[in-house]
């Protein structure tokens, strides 16, 4: 069974507000993108790596061929090829053309957010067992920790008290946080991202994460243990969280 890897690096990094590619962002002193690629090289999952980068950007391009992340430090693990792509204006655009770069002799794909630089290696290998296993996807999760609410609008006669109401409380242990690598059969993120194609574009923004496709047809996602590590730098607090767990774990 051959196993793809896409990274999708190709997102502007807004809400970090560094005004460069969030992948580009140095996180104690490297690129995200950086500790992203020697996580999953580390793994030893991957037989063919595609990083989807901003268009016409450079260093990310130069990175993925940068001998000091492609010789990995483990003599057992071997660095397999890694191509650089264009990402699109969307995350789901971004793994789509990372999948059609990965090629025909691949198998099964884990699709992972550069952003959730930390991950460790384990988790890709969590994934990756579970597709041997005969999973079609799979997802890296974690349990709650917080109560969650469901609030809608608080009536027009009621907002001077507050903007929202409370409706609901799920029962929390149902209820899992989500996170990436998430792993497919080629076949089914396939079906899933032509289904997606087709999305107008506010069908497209609700569209968090590949799994969530893949229930629309039907396919049952399994869930194995995330991590703690994987959090996504989203925001200028997470990018000091990580350098934090950076400098207690370990990359
Ligand atoms: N991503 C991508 N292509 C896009 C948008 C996002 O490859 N057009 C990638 C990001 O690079 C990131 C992952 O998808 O690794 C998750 O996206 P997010 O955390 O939202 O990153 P950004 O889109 O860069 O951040 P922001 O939304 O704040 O601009
Ligand atoms: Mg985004």
């Amino acid at each position: 069974m051959k196993t793809g890897i896409i990274i999708v690096a190709a997102g502007s990094g807004e809400r970090l507000g560094y005004g460069i590619p969030k992948a580009e962002v140095p996180l104690a002193g490297e690129p995200i993108l950086a500790y992203a690629l020697r996580g999953v090289i580390a793994s030893g999952v991957a037989d063919k790596i595609c990083v989807a980068v901003p268009r016409s950007d450079k260093l990310l391009r130069e990175l993925c061929q940068d001998s000091s992340i492609t010789r990995p430090i483990d003599a057992d693990v071997e660095c397999p090829p890694i191509v650089a792509v264009d990402g699109g204006s969307t995350r789901s655009d971004s793994v789509r053309q990372g999948l059609s770069a990965l090629g025909d002799d691949i198998d099964v794909v884990l699709v992972h957010d550069a952003a959730r630089a930390l991950a460790p290696p384990e988790v890709f290998q969590r994934v990756a067992h579970a597709l041997a296993e005969g999973a079609q996807a799979v997802i890296p999760v974690r349990t709650m920790v917080d109560t969650v609410k469901v609030v809608e609008h608080a009536p027009a006669d009621q907002v001077s008290i507050a903007q929202e109401v409370v409706t609901q409380t799920p029962d929390r242990t149902r209820l899992r946080i989500v996170q990436t690598p998430q792993g497919f059969t080629v076949e089914a993120l396939a079906r899933a991202h032509a289904l997606a194609e087709l999305f107008d574009d506010e069908q497209s923004a609700a569209v968090t994460d590949d799994a969530m496709l893949i229930e629309a047809l039907g396919i049952p996602v399994y869930a194995v243990p995330g991590s703690d590590l994987s959090l996504k730098i989203t925001t200028p607090t997470d990018l000091v969280l990580a350098e934090a767990l950076l400098n207690a774990y370990g990359s």
